[in-house]
Parts: structure tokens; sequence; C-alpha cells
């Protein structure tokens, strides 16, 4: 398992982000792609990217009746992204149907993860709103828990998280976390933040690195000190 820096490219459209991207003259960083950007220039954006070499997470944390999801599952995999998700809510029944739409006839297909409990809820919300009436982080471990039971890949976590959905879940398991800043930088509206070095000795697998990188002075110099904080020399 080869851990990686994911840049979040959280871009309007196109031109932005080919600006962004033009920068990086050696490197083919892996590419997180959510839903403002897919949803503005479709899934041609997802081609062009590969056909330029690079790997792409597509966020769009799918969410309904197993059926559905198996078919747009069947999509994305044609699509070929590396990495996608869907919502452990969703139910093991669901992520079971997007692991099977997600597989090709030859067996092989992207990383599929799934997304637990929204970090925007909080415990309150999620017991007023939803009748989850658990504490947050037992639902976060027991959703961590029923995504491996539905044989997919990982969870997205924050890094905090990272060791304990290890001990649940096996080593194996995969941890995607963002709310990663530099020790010297700024923090946003991210709260509960790790630097890249303290996520590697956590556990993360993969880190999702947004405005550090995109927002930086420059960019390249920034992806490059992510990698080598969280990664080392590891990276070819
Ligand atoms: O700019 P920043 O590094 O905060 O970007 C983090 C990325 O990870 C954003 O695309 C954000 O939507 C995403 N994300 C997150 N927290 C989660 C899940 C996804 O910050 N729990």
């Amino acid at each position: 398992m080869s851990k990686d820096v994911i840049i979040a490219c959280d871009f309007n459209g196109k031109n932005e982000l080919y600006a962004f991207l033009d920068q990086f003259t050696e490197e083919k960083p892996f590419l997180k792609i959510g839903m403002e950007l897919f949803y503005a220039e479709g899934p041609e954006i997802v081609r062009e990217l590969k056909a330029r070499g690079h790997k792409i997470f597509l966020d769009l944390k799918l969410h309904d009746i197993p059926n559905t999801v198996k078919k747009a599952m069947s999509v994305l995999s044609n699509l070929d992204v590396d990495m996608c998700n869907v919502h452990a809510g969703g139910t093991i029944a669901m992520m079971e149907a997007a692991l099977e739409g997600l597989t090709r006839p030859d067996g092989t297909r992207p990383i599929l993860i799934a997304v637990t409990q929204l970090t925007s809820t909080s415990e309150e919300r999620m017991q007023q709103d939803l009748w989850i009436e658990k504490p947050l982080d037992a639902v976060v471990m027991h959703y961590a828990s029923n995504t491996k039971k539905a044989g997919l890949d990982g969870v997205v976590c924050s890094p905090l998280e990272a060791g304990k959905v290890k001990e649940v879940c096996g080593n194996a398991f995969l941890t995607i976390t963002p709310g990663v800043r530099f020790a010297d930088g700024d923090k946003g509206d991210q709260v509960r933040i790790t630097t890249p070095e303290k996520a590697r000795e956590l556990g993360s697998d993969y880190i999702v690195v947004g405005r550090p990188i995109t927002q930086a002075a420059d960019p390249v110099a920034a992806y490059r000190r992510c990698i080598s904080e969280f990664i080392g020399g590891e990276k070819a």
C-alpha cells in the first residue's frame, strides 16, 4: 500500500483548475475532484485529467437505493477514476451494491471508501435531527466497521481517528484524512487538524490537502513539502 498526498481541487471551473495544475511541470499529483467541479464541468473533466496523467479521487459521496448506486458506480468505473466514495449511512446493502457496480468484468476496480458521519455533523445535531442517540465517536466506529463488513477499502476520517479505525477494522483498512495543515500555516475553517508528519505517525494512508497547497504562494513547493513530511523518501 503506497501512501500519497491527494490535492483537494476545490476550484469553480476548469480555467482556475488548469491555471493551478500548469504550475506542476515535474509531478502529476493525485487529485480530488468534488461535486462543484464535477457538476460544473461534467465527466469530461475526469477524462481530461486522466489523459494528463493524474490519478483521480472522485468525491461524489453517493447515497441512494442499492440498485441506483450500483449502476452509478458502474459508470464511474468506466470513467476510470482511481478512488470514489459513498455514505456508509446508505447501509451495508447499499455499499455491497456499490462495490458490485464498481467491479469490472476482469475483477479490477477503483478504491472504494465511505464517509461515516460528516465532520460538519455535531453529536447534538446527529442526536436531535437524525435521532441517532449513541455517542458520535461510537457511531463513526460502527459505520467504519459496517464499511469493512461490506468489503470496501476504507473510510474518510480525521487523522485523529485513524488509529482507532485501524484498531477496529484492521491495519490494511485505509484511512483517508483531510484536516491537514502545516505547523506554521493558517488553519482556515478546519478545527481538528494535524500536520502531514503527525498524520503519518497516526497511521493515515492518504492525506487530502486543499488550501495549504492551492492557496500557497508557491503551490508546487507546498505540495513537495507535504510529500516530504508525509512520505519522506518513499515516493519515487
Ligand atoms: O482546504 P482544505 O485542506 O481544508 O480541504 C480539505 C478537503 O477535504 C475539502 O475538499 C473538504 O471538503 C474535504 N473534507 C474535509 N473534511 C471531511 C471530508 C472532506 O475537509 N470530513
